[in-house]
């Protein structure tokens, strides 16, 4: 999916770590007192997962609370009979993908793709630049692929941001995440936005028939390859997760009247959780991050654990130790500066430094930065990196785990994708390791996370072709449907 190239991502496999850290007394009181900010006890971990499971129950009802638990309308995941050409659009944070799959039933597929590049002035410009862009892609991927130009073409929109679902074939932006900041978008159905952009450019040969969210697409996608998968999560610029509910366990939804075991994907959109301030343990790092925030108050979870976040959180506490007189003292920190500055492969990078002297951070902080250390400072940074790091993954196992307590379950098995899942060092083994604290080693170890199948891309086409077999819910079904 699109979120593995947000970042260059080193590919070396990680270093174990370095020897004992030796540190001056100054650095080590420093380096103990984030020690005890970042760190997440076992018992902090089950506190937050058990908040987690009340706050997705909530999410069912219809009472006001963080996480909104959307519905996607996807009532079922292939089994194996679907088949059939699909386009695919996948908007993310830094490319912008359309595919064409080739749906052959039984797990098989095939796949032809273009990608460009999503413009950063896109980003922040008006919403009419943004979707003539995505459908001027649409189309020259449409006019290359099908010349003849009569073939009436059927598109799934991955839409990777927080929405509500009225239906499969609809979706309102609840507000922009990972960098996007556009006016006059959230709060408006995306659909229409993107039909008259396709009108527009003259791309009249396409139809949209279900908007997705990335992990429905991760979830459906993994299903189809690896039966028995009930839940899709992704851990990457942004985290989020969606499961297979039952229809009697959603109060929101009886109103519609469906049988009470009929599956419903719900993607949870939780990276608000916690907006209350109930238990996530914030630093004075993470209350500077949303306040900067042009959505201060709103994702309180994502903001502590994406790849979004993480650089940003090294590069607070680098230069709030540099102001204190600890790190990188007569010198000029004014790159640091940039709120940009730092992306979350840096962390990755140095947690993989494999010299003992950690010359590759020092190269890194030199060439990029224009800044000197001491190889002591150099392992308190590495040991920085790691607390985020692991902070990063003990959290997110919360989410995973309040999945599997609210389904009371004694197994998952979760379709994953995400930059962070796949290039973090040691990302999935930290996780791996909360589960087993916050579940117990007998359930903890059945929590099983596999690299997804592209969600994105198959999961779209996928879910195009249960719509098309009437298992998403498009609006005209809804309709016709009776709500109390
Ligand atoms: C953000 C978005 C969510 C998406 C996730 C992973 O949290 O709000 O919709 O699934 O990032 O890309």
């Amino acid at each position: 999916m699109s979120l593995r190239d947000a970042y260059h991502w080193p590919s070396r496999t990680p270093s174990r770590k370095g020897s004992a850290i030796k540190l001056n007394k100054t650095l080590r009181d420093h380096l103990d007192d984030l020690e005890y900010k970042f760190t997440v006890s076992t018992d902090l971990l089950k506190r937050v997962t058990e908040r987690f499971v009340s706050e997705l129950k909530k999410g069912l009802t219809t009472e006001p609370g963080d996480i909104p638990m959307v519905p996607t309308w996807v009532t079922s995941c292939p089994d194996g009979s679907e088949t059939g050409s699909y386009l695919a659009l996948d908007m993310g944070g830094t490319n912008l993908r359309i595919c064409e799959v080739d749906v052959q039933g039984n797990g098989k597929f095939d796949i032809m793709q273009n990608k460009y590049r999503m413009p950063q002035a896109l980003k922040t410009g008006t919403r009419d630049e943004l979707f003539d862009y995505i459908a001027t892609c649409v189309k020259k991927f449409v006019d290359e692929n099908h010349p003849e130009g009569d073939k009436q073409l059927e598109i799934g929109f991955t839409f990777s941001y927080p929405c509500k679902q009225p239906s499969i074939d609809e979706a309102i932006l609840i507000a922009w995440t990972k960098g996007f900041d556009i006016a006059g978008v959230e709060g408006e159905s995306i659909v229409p936005m993107f039909n008259d952009a396709l009108k527009r450019v003259g791309c009249n040969n396409v139809t949209l028939n279900a908007v997705l969210n990335d992990t429905t697409g991760t979830l459906v996608a993994s299903n189809y390859t690896k039966p028995g998968t009930e839940a899709g999560v992704i851990f990457g610029t942004g985290c989020n997760a969606c499961y297979i509910e039952r229809f009697d366990e959603i109060p929101k939804l009886h109103g519609y009247n469906f049988p009470a075991d009929m599956p419903m994907i719900i993607n949870c959109e939780w990276c608000d959780f916690d907006n209350q301030h109930v238990v996530l343990p914030r630093t004075k790092y993470d209350l500077a991050i949303d306040a900067d925030h042009p959505r201060p108050g709103l994702q309180t979870y994502e903001k502590m654990i994406a790849g979004c976040y993480m650089g940003d959180i090294l590069r607070r506490i680098l230069l709030d130790l540099h102001e204190q007189g600890i790190l990188f003292a007569g010198q000029n920190v004014t790159k640091l500066r940039d709120p940009l500055a730092m992306d979350t492969s840096v962390l990755s990078m140095i947690e993989v430094d494999p010299f003992e002297n950690l010359d590759e951070t020092q190269q890194l902080l030199e060439n990029t930065y224009g800044l000197t250390t001491t190889e002591e400072e150099r392992h308190l940074i590495r040991r920085v990196c790691e607390l985020i790091g692991t902070r990063a993954a003990r959290l997110s196992a919360c989410g995973v785990c309040a999945i599997v307590l609210k389904t009371k379950k004694q197994s998952l098995m979760v379709g994953t994708d995400g930059s962070v899942y796949n290039k973090y060092p040691h990302f999935k083994e930290r996780l791996e390791a909360a589960f087993r604290e916050i579940l117990g080693e007998e359930i903890g170890s059945k929590v099983i996370t596999t690299p997804a199948e592209d969600g994105s891309g198959v999961g779209a086409a996928l879910v195009s072709a249960l719509q098309a077999k009437g298992k998403a819910l498009t609006k005209d079904i809804l309709r016709s449907r009776v709500k109390n």
